[in-house]
């Protein structure tokens, strides 16, 4: 398996796969590997001759320069992690901030139709002109046939699928289920910097979401969004930073329920200085 550094070298390797007629898959990752990303990777191999999988800590989506910093960096164990699905049909693109920047690391500024105001875009500002800027670029460097992306970051899946039909790219988005832990956390790579006492609490996230799932059968949104609120109030160690129930193609917040629509919960909390987030389906 070869680890390209330099975006010449991969798209060369690239060019003589598509000679051959390979297919070609992809799964941009920002590294520290786990489980959630490699189910991503295996179903991209099922569908793909060949799959390319990005391993790059993308500086202009952190609004937070402590986070950007503490991002787990792994890079060995990670490529020993792909290694074990396949030695002969993965690529790893692991560029420098140099490489695939060159010299500019100010975003590119995108209209998402408001589906980056909602949420994640709220809370962390320019977050999604930084994933859109570095996908929009990968896409660009490796131009895959098919993308999978976690429904982990649902938002950020409805916004790349935005970005692709807005620029008419030329890539089919695949979105994947979450992969949760036995106990339910949706696995990330952040859980690994989690101190054992909020490892332990974090369940307490996807079990208040199925309640939460539970309870939209017969309560109106903003009796469920009280109540996950004063659960999380009660708790002595998680923080809840938002929980909104939205339409789940607009993302726009919904406060009166129509039977024609998808809904969808979506969460952000903080245990100690970590931030997690989850979503689910309601109906
Ligand atoms: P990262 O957080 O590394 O996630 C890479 C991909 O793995 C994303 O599509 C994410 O949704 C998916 N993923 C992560 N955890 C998952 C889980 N538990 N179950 C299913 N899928 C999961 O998302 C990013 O990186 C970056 O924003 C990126 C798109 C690479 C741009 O920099």
């Amino acid at each position: 398996m070869e680890v390209y550094n330099k975006k010449e070298e991969i798209t060369a390797a690239i060019a003589a796969l598509r000679q051959i007629n390979s297919n070609l898959g992809m799964v941009p990752t920002m590294g520290a590997l786990h489980e959630g990303h490699l189910q991503l990777v295996k179903r991209a191999l099922k569908e793909n001759d060949k799959v390319v999988v990005s391993i790059f800590v993308n500086p202009t989506q952190f609004n937070n320069n402590d986070d950007l910093e503490k991002y787990p960096r792994t890079l060995n164990a990670d490529v020993s992690l792909l290694k074990t699905l396949s030695e002969s049909d993965i690529l790893v693109y692991a560029p420098t901030v140099e490489d695939i920047y060159e010299g500019n690391t100010v975003s590119e500024s995108f209209d998402f139709d408001g589906l980056e105001l909602e949420m994640e875009g709220k809370f962390r500002h320019g977050h999604f002109d930084g994933v859109g800027t570095i996908v929009k670029r990968f896409f660009e460097i490796i131009a895959p046939d098919r993308a999978y992306f976690g429904e982990k970051d649902f938002q950020q899946l409805a916004i790349i699928k935005k970005l692709v039909e807005k620029h008419s790219i030329p890539v089919k988005i695949v979105g994947c289920a979450i992969y949760r832990e036995a106990n339910g956390l949706a696995m990330s790579s952040r859980n690994t910097r989690l101190k054992p006492k909020y490892k332990d609490a974090a369940p307490f996230i996807y079990k208040t979401l199925k309640s939460a799932q539970a309870h939209f059968g017969t309560k109106s949104a903003t009796l469920v969004t009280q109540w996950v609120t004063k659960a999380f109030a009660e708790h002595n160690l998680l923080k809840l930073e938002y929980f909104i129930i939205a339409d789940a193609e607009t993302l726009k917040p919904v406060y009166r329920k129509s039977d024609k629509k998808k809904y969808r919960a979506f969460i952000a909390v903080y245990a100690d200085d970590i931030r997690l987030i989850d979503n689910i389906a309601l109906n």
